[in-house]
Order: C-alpha cells, then sequence, then structure tokens
C-alpha cells in the first residue's frame, strides 16, 4: 500500500474533485482522508449532498487517540461510497474542532499504514498547504505529496512559492498535477516555472467535475469523456510516481512524464 497526499496553494481549487475522481477510479481498495482544515467535510456536503448520516471521522479518532485507541477505532468511522472500492474518512466539521487535529495526523499515519497490508492505499485530500510554517505530519510522511495547480500567472506564482517552501521540507517524492492544462499553460511550461516533475494532468470539464463536487448527475458517455480518461492515465501515472520514489535513486530511471 501507499500513501498519496495531495494539495494545492490557495487560489488554486479542484483538490477535492481531484482527489475522489481519481479514488472511484483506482486500481485496489483506497481510503480518502479528508485532512483540510479548513474544509469541512466537503465530501458529506458535496458528493454525497447531506444525505448521509455522518460517522464521527476524524472528530472521533481525537477523542480515540487520547485513550490510545485510534487504531482499533479507525475502521469504524470510514464511510462507504456504495458499489465502490472507496472508503471515506470524514473531516472535522468545525472550526473549533481543529484545536485538537495535530495529535491526530501522526498516529493516524500509523494506523493506516497498518490498516490493511493487502493492498489499500490512502489518497489524503489536504487542501490548502501551509504558506508558512510546518506541513501536517500526514502530508509530511506521505510516499508522494502531489501539489495540484491550474495553469494561469497567479495560480502558477503563488504555486511557485509554495513549491520553493516545500522543498526545504520535502526534498523528494513531490509531483505536479496540473488542474485545467492549457488554460493557457501547458503543463511543461508550468512543470518548468515550479521545478518539479510533472506527475499528471486532469482536464477541465465543470460538469463532470460537479459530479464529484456537488453530487451532479453524469452526463451521457461520462465513461468516455476526456476528463474521465484523464483521471484514469493520471491515476496510473500517480503510482508509477510512487513506485520509482520508492526505489533507490539510479542514474539511469527515468519517470515517465506528462506533456
Ligand atoms: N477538472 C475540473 N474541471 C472543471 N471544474 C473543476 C475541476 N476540478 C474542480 N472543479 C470545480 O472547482 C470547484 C472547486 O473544486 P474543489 O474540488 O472543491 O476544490 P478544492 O477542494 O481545491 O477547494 C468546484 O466547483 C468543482 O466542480
Ligand atoms: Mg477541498
Amino acid at each position: 500500500m501507499a500513501v498519496f497526499a495531495c494539495g494545492s496553494a490557495s487560489s488554486s481549487p479542484g483538490v477535492t474533485t481531484t482527489v475522489l475522481a481519481l479514488a472511484c477510479e483506482w486500481s485496489r481498495p483506497v481510503v480518502i482522508v479528508e485532512a483540510d482544515p479548513t474544509a469541512g467535510s466537503a465530501i458529506l456536503a458535496g458528493f454525497f449532498r447531506g444525505a448521509v448520516e455522518p460517522t464521527g471521522g476524524l472528530v472521533e479518532l481525537m477523542v480515540a487517540q487520547r485513550q490510545d485507541q485510534l487504531a482499533d477505532r479507525l475502521p469504524s468511522v470510514l464511510l462507504p461510497i456504495p458499489d465502490s472500492p472507496v472508503k471515506v474518512l470524514p473531516g472535522i466539521q468545525t472550526r473549533a474542532q481543529g484545536a485538537g487535529l495535530e495529535s491526530v495526523w501522526s498516529p493516524l499515519l500509523t494506523a493506516l499504514r497498518d490498516l490493511d497490508d493487502t493492498g489499500t492505499d490512502v489518497l489524503v485530500d489536504a487542501g490548502r498547504l501551509p504558506w508558512t510554517g510546518a506541513l501536517n505530519p500526514l502530508v509530511l510522511g506521505a510516499d508522494v505529496l502531489l501539489l495540484a495547480a491550474g495553469s494561469h500567472l497567479p495560480v502558477v506564482a503563488k504555486t511557485r512559492a509554495l513549491a520553493a517552501d516545500l522543498a526545504d521540507q520535502r526534498p523528494s517524492g513531490v509531483g505536479l498535477l496540473v488542474i485545467g492544462p492549457n488554460r493557457p499553460y501547458g503543463v511543461g511550461e508550468v512543470a518548468k516555472a515550479l521545478s518539479l516533475p510533472a506527475v499528471g494532468r486532469i482536464e477541465w470539464d465543470p460538469r463532470a467535475a460537479a459530479v464529484y463536487s456537488q453530487g451532479g448527475a453524469p452526463a451521457r458517455h461520462a465513461e468516455r469523456s476526456a476528463f474521465r480518461g484523464s483521471i484514469r492515465a493520471t491515476g496510473e501515472a500517480i503510482r508509477a510516481f510512487a513506485e520509482a520514489a520508492r526505489r533507490p535513486a539510479s542514474p539511469f530511471l527515468s519517470i515517465g512524464g506528462v506533456r
């Protein structure tokens, strides 16, 4: 199993949509962790349209952690997405709940790694990454950190400052996901500006994205859409990137990038 975190600079949206869409097309069972401390439980309100009974999620794990029972409690707070191999660990729902989060990330990472050694992966929705200060230990300890960025100049400029700061905290295993390439800059141009390897590109498609961000109905033939194709290709590229990051560095190793 592997732990993948995805986050962005402020002003660059699309993280939750991308994480959820990737999970729904993932090749193995996968757990999504809602770790954006500012977002509330976006998946409960968006994809599930507030229509499912929330589990205690991260809040329950904060309490369990105080009783040294986080790992035992973890399976019971995961919310399954019907007809899929995806489970969601719902995030906090009020700002006040964020106060106790720091104590949870490290034991949660350990518990996630022990969750299932038969191949369950973890996708962490880290939301907006902090502009200053330390990264959350779950993001710092993930096998791969994907920086999601749009392709227009204000977003690229903000993400560039964030990427430079991240390079000190996480010198390896960081890759770029471009959400909406060629609007106007291409993946290669964005990757060059950020000095990051381009791992994936997600096509810009508001209707397809709304299925994940707002629980909208999929369009006819959504299965064959460019958006869905880009999600599948990016999922494969992310897994290959993680594999390559796990292998010891070799001068002959080259990771297939996207253009
Ligand atoms: N690839 C995409 N194409 C078009 N719209 C998108 C795409 N990804 C996300 N969006 C839209 O952008 C908005 C913010 O998306 P969201 O995933 O909630 O961002 P974040 O989690 O980064 O705040 C939503 O309305 C969503 O439908
Ligand atoms: Mg979000």
